[in-house]
This record gives C-alpha cells, structure tokens and sequence, in this order.
C-alpha cells in the first residue's frame, strides 16, 4: 500500500507530478487561454464585481492560503484576507454579502475552519470550498467550491494535499482575472502552458533527493532551524518550518527574510541552520543580501535556488537546485525540497514520520 516506499509521506511527496497533474485535469485549455471550473461557475458573474476574498483554513492549508492572496491580488486585483478560521470565528469579524469566503481544508473536517463557514455565512457570504475529500462536512457547507483531487493522504504532514491546495488557487487566481478582464489571452496562454509543465519541472525537482539526503545528514542534530524567504516565498517558508516541526521535532520558524533583523537575527550563530528561499525572481537581489547578513554571523546557509545559479552558490553552504519557472508557479516547485528534507531528518532522527506524537490527520475539535 506504501507502493515500494518506506512511509506514506515519501510516497505522497513522490507522488505530487501526477496529483497536480489530476488537479489540473480539464480545467485549463493552453492553447485557448482558457480555464474552467466547474465547480464555481455559477459564480461566474458574481466574481466580476466581488470587492473583497478571507480566505479561511487552519495550519498547512492557512499556507497555501498565503500564496493564493499572492496570485489572486496580482492577477484577478481582488483584495484578499486570509485568516486563521480560529481566530476568525472569535473575534467578530465584518463580513457582507458582497464578500466571498474561500475555505481551505484537506480533509473537510477541521472544526475550526467549520464552524468559521458557519458564521460567514449566517452573514450573508458567498462560501467556496477548496477540500481533498470528497463528500466530506466541508464541501457540504459550502455554496460552491473546487476539489483538490490529490488523492487519499495518509501520513499525517500534509504534502501532495498542499501542492494541490496551491493550485487550485492557481487556476482560481487565473479565472477570477478572467471572469473580471485583469488579465489578455495571451498572458493567459503564457502561463497556462507554463503550468500545464509544472509536474514535470516537480519530477526534476524530486530528482535532487539524494543531494537533499547528504544536507540532511548536516543538518539533522540542530535544535533549531531558520525558514526565510519573500514574496510567495515566504509562505512557503513557513510550509518548510511547520513541516520540520511536526515530524522531526526540531524547533522551526519561518519569517519573511527582511524581518529577520527585526529579531531572529540574534539567534544566528555557527549551530544554526537558515533555509533560504533563493531562486531568481524579483526578490533575488534582497534574499542575497539577507543570505550575507548569515554568513556574516556564522549561520549555516541552506538555498533553494534556480537551476544553474552561480551568485548564491559563492555564499551558501549547501545549494538545492529546482527548475525555472516563472514566479507564480514558485511555491509549487521550491515547497519539494523542503519537503524531502523535514522527511530525511525526521527518518534520521528516528521519528514516526506518518503518525507524529501529538498530531491527528483531522482535527475535528477546537
Ligand atoms: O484538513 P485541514 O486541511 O483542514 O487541516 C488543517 C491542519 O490541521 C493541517 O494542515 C495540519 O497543519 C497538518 N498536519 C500540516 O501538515
């Protein structure tokens, strides 16, 4: 059932180029510049004149919730929220019929994310749900919404269920400036063709394993480690960190790299280790400069960065290549490593990578 894998983690990482590939599976039309969703077209008008998006999820979900406020302000222009759904149900948010909620969970359970459905649309708000599991409570609340179809997830990490979750909104981003003209067919066809490559840019990705095993080995005692990066980036750092914590027990945070003289600078030294987020999109030339602020304090420097990168390999200790891409599909590509490596550490340390202590695959109480 683990089809030849050691855990269910290693195999739902692995088995991301075909989970997205099923994700994007008659919704985006290259050649056409054209993406549907079925799912939400009846909303289809109702997107044209939205002023506002929350979007609502709990944990690894809130994250690609991140990176869809990324995508959706810059190409559909619509101002997005995104909220803890716990805090969110707590604190007496406004909420009006104008608003759309887009709902993020895995497993369409979580009891937050729930019962933050519930209130928003007591108020009046239309409700997308962005869930894995079909059928599940979630997608039963909801007006509308999008299914991930990645597939079952068994280890406990979200992995395959995140990539999905970003993009789904991926194409949602991309249909809203659609629906709403904030974006030419042409572009469209540029991105959609880029996409529609993606799950083979993530099978080169996957290809660095063993290279990932070798700076885990390095890596694997720390008692703390650093995730930086910008823009989409940073979400995705904090994916890395959440990732690491929950399987291998290793204490992590993920910043935005510019934050990191506001504090966490104090903790660098020779013991600990800062992933950075490095590939070249616009904020290369900044990361670089916070990659020098490390080495300057003795960090040990872990990048991610582009295929081919000469500028951070003079810097870091140890590089992690992962293809080209354009920035919008970033995430996608630089989350895989991260990924590889909580695992490796995690198995080197001689953790229960798929059931960590504490953790539940659902989280069905508040
Ligand atoms: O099923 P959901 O997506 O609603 O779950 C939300 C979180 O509990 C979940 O993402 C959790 O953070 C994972 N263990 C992360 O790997």
């Amino acid at each position: 059932e683990k089809g030849g894998f050691d855990h269910f983690m290693l195999k739902e990482i692995y088995e991301q180029p075909r989970s997205i590939k099923d994700c994007m599976r008659g919704r985006i039309y290259p050649e056409e510049g054209k993406v549907q969703l079925g799912g939400i077209k009846e909303f289809a008008e109702k997107l044209k004149n939205i002023d506002r998006i929350i979007i609502v999820a709990c944990g690894t979900s809130w994250h690609a919730g991140l990176v869809g406020e990324y995508l959706i302000e810059e190409y559909a222009r619509i101002p997005v929220e995104v909220e803890y759904a716990s805090e969110f149900r707590y604190r007496n948010p406004i909420i009006t019929e104008k608003d759309v909620v887009i709902a993020i969970s895995q497993s369409g359970e979580t009891a937050d994310t729930m019962a933050a459905i519930e209130m928003a649309k007591e108020r009046g708000a239309t409700i997308f749900g962005i869930c894995n599991v079909a059928g599940a409570s979630i997608p039963r609340l909801t007006h509308a919404g999008v299914y991930t179809h990645a597939g079952p997830e068994i280890g406990v990490a979200s992995t395959k269920a995140f990539t999905a979750q970003v993009t789904v909104l991926t194409l949602m981003a991309f249909y809203m400036a659609q629906q709403k003209g904030t974006i030419t067919t042409s572009k469209l066809i540029e991105l959609l063709t880029e996409l529609d490559h993606i799950p083979e840019k993530i099978q080169v990705a996957l290809a660095s394993n063993d290279l990932i095993k070798e700076v885990a080995e390095k890596i694997k005692d720390s008692t703390n480690c650093l995730f930086l990066g910008r823009g989409s980036g940073f979400p995705v750092a904090l994916e890395g960190a959440l990732k690491l914590k929950e399987i291998s027990y290793i204490h992590a945070e993920g910043y935005p790299a510019a934050e990191m003289k506001h504090g966490p600078i104090a903790l660098i030294d020779e013991e600990m280790p800062v992933v950075f987020i490095a590939t070249q999109n616009s904020s290369y030339e900044k990361v670089i400069s916070n990659i020098q602020e490390v080495k300057a304090r003795k960090g040990k420097v872990i990048a991610i960065v582009t295929q081919g990168d000469t500028e951070v390999k003079k810097m870091a200790d140890y590089c992690i290549e992962i293809p080209d891409a354009n920035e919008a599909f970033l995430p996608l590509l630089a989350t895989i490593p991260l990924q590889l490596l909580s695992y490796h550490i995690a198995v080197m340390r001689g953790c229960n990578v798929d059931q960590p202590r504490n953790l539940a695959k659902s989280v069905t109480v508040e």
